[in-house]
């Protein structure tokens, strides 16, 4: 058993989404092939262990949970849906009577920022204390007018300017008491920090992302789109990149009980592979492959037994971090190619289904999982277990650590710049 976390992280996905205009609730609103509430999650569950709770859009209480069970995997149990109210700050206050006692640190995030890294999650969390509520802001990189209809009124000094994103973080008692005030007050506040700054609390901000922008107009839609789609996305850091390619191995002995855990799919009906995690010798494969090739180490320093939070984690979890970390230092995954060996399961028929799987949690890039057996040689060949073989092509786009990821180096550009 994992211990109770101590972090909630609200996610308000309750809007109708007027602006984006796509016909359903924005929340369900797909972006590729999973909705913005779905990336959101996504992102949610990629980063460390909290309570998560989903506000639905009244109606869509199904349609959220659906989702939240696809992203929450085997953390299901720290996970739910409530209905949402007719404003922003309605939606929040219904995730907030929803908390566990033992939640001390509530963040509140919007899924229309579908594609706030983990990394900024686990940032704000650990920033917020007792006292103080946390804010990711990005620079303000515009000129900034006062307007009066189409007349220009003046300047404004943008330096003392900041755009505000999410999530937003603060202890979790003088938040219920900041909300608990406003709804006394009958005061409206557009975001969290504000209503909690107006009970005369401490905010500090935080770099927050580029990749945390707001899915608001058609426009956003699109650029969250061009974000995700490997093949659309500009590709001139390719003409400079260098390739640098990895190989991982690894090998697993049935065991234990339960369903087997392999490719990214459950087995129903098969034998288990044992392991600090689920098992899954082709993810770890790939992961080692992957982190190889970037030069950043192996499994066992980043997800092994001296990282409780993995234990039990299935390879969406541990392929999702591991392309972050390779983001975070400007490497683009090129494909991976993995085979095992083994007499079962049998693969052949969910390869399709499996490689899907693997892909999505490299962000698209290409992966191909074959299959073989051993002519009855060797461990694999007695059916004691699988050996996993995989190979990783990625390229180091020489960009900035941050660049396209994390922000404070970004955002330091552009004020350079500007
Ligand atoms: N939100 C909510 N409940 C509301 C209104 C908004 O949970 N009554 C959530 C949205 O789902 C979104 C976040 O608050 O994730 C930020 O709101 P916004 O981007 O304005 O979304 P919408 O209100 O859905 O969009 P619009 O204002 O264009 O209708
Ligand atoms: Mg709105």
């Amino acid at each position: 058993m994992l211990p109770v976390p101590t972090a909630a992280i609200i996610v308000v996905a309750a809007g109708s989404g007027t602006r984006l205009d796509a016909g359903a609730p924005k929340a369900f609103v797909g972006i590729d092939t999973h909705s913005i509430l779905r990336h959101a999650l996504d992102g949610v569950f990629a980063a460390a262990p909290a309570q998560v709770v989903v506000v639905a859009p009244a109606g869509f209480e199904g349609d959220a949970e659906t989702e939240l069970r696809a992203a929450a995997g085997d953390r299901i149990d720290l996970a739910r849906v409530v209905t949402g109210g007719g404003t922003r700050q309605e939606s929040v206050a219904a995730g907030l009577a929803a908390l566990w006692g033992d939640v001390s640190t509530v963040l509140v995030h919007d899924a229309a920022r579908a594609l706030t890294p983990p990394s900024l999650i686990d940032a704000v969390v650990a920033a917020v204390d007792e006292r103080t509520g946390v804010l990711p802001t990005l620079p303000v990189v515009d000129t900034l007018k006062h307007v009066d209809g189409h007349t220009v009124v003046g300047p404004v000094d943008r330096s003392a300017l900041a755009a505000a994103q999410t999530p937003q973080g603060f202890p979790r008692a003088l938040l219920e008491a900041a909300y608990a005030q406003a709804a006394r007050d009958g005061v409206e506040y557009t975001d969290d920090a504000a209503l909690f700054a107006a009970a005369g609390h401490p905010v500090q901000r935080i770099d927050g992302s580029a990749r945390g922008f707001k899915i608001t107009t058609p426009d956003d839609l699109d650029r969250a789109r061009q974000l995700l789609a490997p093949s659309s996305r500009p590709d001139t850091w390719a003409l400079t990149a260098a390739p640098r390619v990895g190989v991982g191995t690894d090998v697993h002995a049935f065991g234990g009980t339960g369903n087997l855990w392999l490719a990214g799919l459950e087995w129903p009906g098969e034998q288990p592979l044992s392991g600090h995690s689920d098992g899954d010798a082709v993810a770890h494969a790939m992961v080692d492959a992957l982190l190889g090739a970037a030069g950043l180490g192996d499994i066992g320093e980043h997800f092994g037994t001296a990282h409780p939070e993995y234990a039990g984690a299935h390879a969406e979890v541990f392929l999702a971090r591991t392309r972050e970390m390779l983001v975070e230092r400007g490497f683009r995954i090129g494909n991976v190619s993995v085979q095992f060996q083994g007499n079962r399961p049998r693969f052949s028929a969910r390869r399709i289904e499996a490689e899907g799987v693997l892909s999505a949690a490299l962000g698209g890039a290409p992966v191909s999982v074959a299959a073989t057996t051993t002519d009855g040689l060797g461990f694999p060949g007695r059916a004691e277990g699988i050996a996993v073989t995989a190979v990783a092509i990625v390229f180091d786009t020489g960009l900035p650590p941050g660049a396209g990821h994390g922000v404070s180096t970004q955002a330091t550009a552009e004020r350079e710049q500007s």
